[in-house]
């Protein structure tokens, strides 16, 4: 019988690239069992051929001309795990219009970019696959798309960033403030240089638009995502929200309702009894809910070399099984409807918010009198004497529209009895 082969093009031989690398070489065996025919690394693309990379990859392996990929005839899939979008954007797309199928971990560009490489995979039948792009190694995207194809979805609720997670762990169990955290997650490289994509909530958003896109059948683009990261939150907020029996965590919210769809990526009070609480440090989960399966949730590590390439790697074996089988393009996009994206301001969430305020007699009552005119009512109200004359004093709202409350707000900030309002922060999962 003749040896099957699958010749694969390694674009980005960095963090995930190397990880590919050895699940290929390491785990040869189990893989050409499972797939029916070895997977080869025929090239691999990087900038810098003499780089140190941990690994010494065979003679002639490294090139730095994409040309000797997406122009090698024997190349059957291109593997992008180079980042950003462009080269990767572009390159991707040549490597479709030859009829190379393609594995991809890249979010920005799937979130950016997603209905252009699936024209051109459909256009030219062959896959994208990308199941590395939201949540590492947790398997989350296939499942959506597959195993839980006979729902109607109804919310989708994650931890999708690890560094942020990391951090928020971290200031609850120490009571440490943002910055000294911030500073660990970098000494301990999970936080970039410039943070920014993690702490304000980008890299959430960009993995929420690829999920919602499928979870609801319709895609979703990266400026529909409400975003607020958790530059904000203050281990004083971590603190009264363990006193009311919450966390704070930074989610990725969407949902469906009659009225449309919301997506929101923001910090979140969760009850402690909620099974997204327990999640903790660079951990990632997602909570599904569907209208026949109920409530399922998916837990593991959103990054690293090892889970993330083990996610890189599912999707190329699962596209050379296609390849064999002579059905490239089986696995098409599913945004086949165009739902309405509901605007913030109809979206329905409690609130938990805390005010330094004048420490005296009607004070409290001058501020719920307010939200009481704009159908704002209150489920529970902690006071603290601070110093001198002022008092801080924490509420938590009953559900209440985002619109009411923010025009509520307004007036409060303008209170002569009222100095700051330190912290508005919504809560989800009661
Ligand atoms: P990385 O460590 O920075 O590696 C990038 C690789 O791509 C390097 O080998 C680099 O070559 C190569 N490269 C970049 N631009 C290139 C260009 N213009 N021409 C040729 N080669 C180029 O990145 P990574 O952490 O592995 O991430 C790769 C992708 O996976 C990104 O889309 C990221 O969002 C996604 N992802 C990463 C993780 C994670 O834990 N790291 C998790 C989930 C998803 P040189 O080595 O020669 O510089
Ligand atoms: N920066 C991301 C995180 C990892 O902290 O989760 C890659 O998606």
């Amino acid at each position: 019988m003749v040896e099957q082969v699958i010749n694969v093009g390694l674009l980005g031989l960095g963090t995930v690239g190397r990880g590919v690398y050895r699940i290929l070489k390491n785990n040869s065996t189990g893989i050409e069992q499972k797939v029916g025919a070895r997977i080869e690394i025929k090239k691999i693309l990087v900038r810098d051929l003499a780089k140190n990379r941990g690994i010494v990859p065979e003679e002639g392996l490294l090139t730095t001309n994409i040309s000797d990929i997406v122009d090698n005839a024997e190349i059957d899939l291109v593997v992008e795990v180079m980042g950003g979008i462009n080269p990767a954007l572009e390159y991707s797309l040549s490597a479709l219009r030859r009829g190379k199928s393609l594995v991809t971990a890249n979010k920005d560009m799937v979130a950016l970019h997603g209905r252009e490489l699936f024209e051109a995979a459909e256009a030219n039948c062959c896959d994208v696959l990308f199941e590395a792009s939201v949540a590492g190694g947790i398997p989350i995207i296939r499942p959506l798309k597959e195993c839980l194809a006979a729902n109607r979805i109804e919310q989708v609720i994650g931890i999708i960033n690890g560094t942020t997670n990391y951090m928020l762990t971290r200031m609850s169990k120490e009571g440490l403030d943002f910055h000294q955290v911030l500073k660990e997650a970098q000494d301990l490289g999970y936080a970039e240089a410039d943070p920014s994509a993690d702490v304000e909530g980008f890299d959430a958003a960009r993995k929420l638009t690829i999920l919602s896109s499928i979870a609801f059948n319709t895609r979703i683009a990266l400026d529909q995502v409400y975003v607020e990261g958790i530059t904000g939150i203050t281990a004083e907020d971590i603190a009264y929200a363990s006193e009311l029996n919450y966390v704070i965590k930074l989610l990725g919210i969407a949902k469906e309702s009659a009225e449309g769809i919301e997506v929101r990526v923001h910090p979140a009070l969760l009850p402690k009894s909620h099974p997204l609480a327990a999640v903790s440090d660079v951990y990632n989960a997602i909570f599904i809910r569907g209208d026949a399966v109920g409530d399922v949730m998916f837990y593991g590590r959103g990054a690293g070399e090892m889970p993330t390439a083990s996610a890189v790697v599912g999707d190329v074996m699962n596209a050379a099984r296609n390849l064999l089988k002579k059905v490239p393009g089986i696995i098409s996009c599913t945004c086949f409807e165009e739902k309405p994206v509901k605007p913030m301001s109809a979206t329905l969430t409690k609130y938990y918010v805390r005010l330094n305020v004048v420490d005296k007699p009607g004070v409290l009552a001058g501020i719920a009198l307010i939200f009481g005119n704009h159908e704002v009512s209150l489920s529970s109200v902690l006071q603290r004497h601070t110093t001198g004359n002022a008092a801080e004093i924490v509420l938590v709202t009953h559900e209440v529209l985002e619109g009411n409350f923010q025009d509520a707000i307004k007036l409060i900030k303008e209170l002569p009895t009222v100095h700051q309002i330190t912290s508005i922060i919504r809560t989800e999962g009661d």
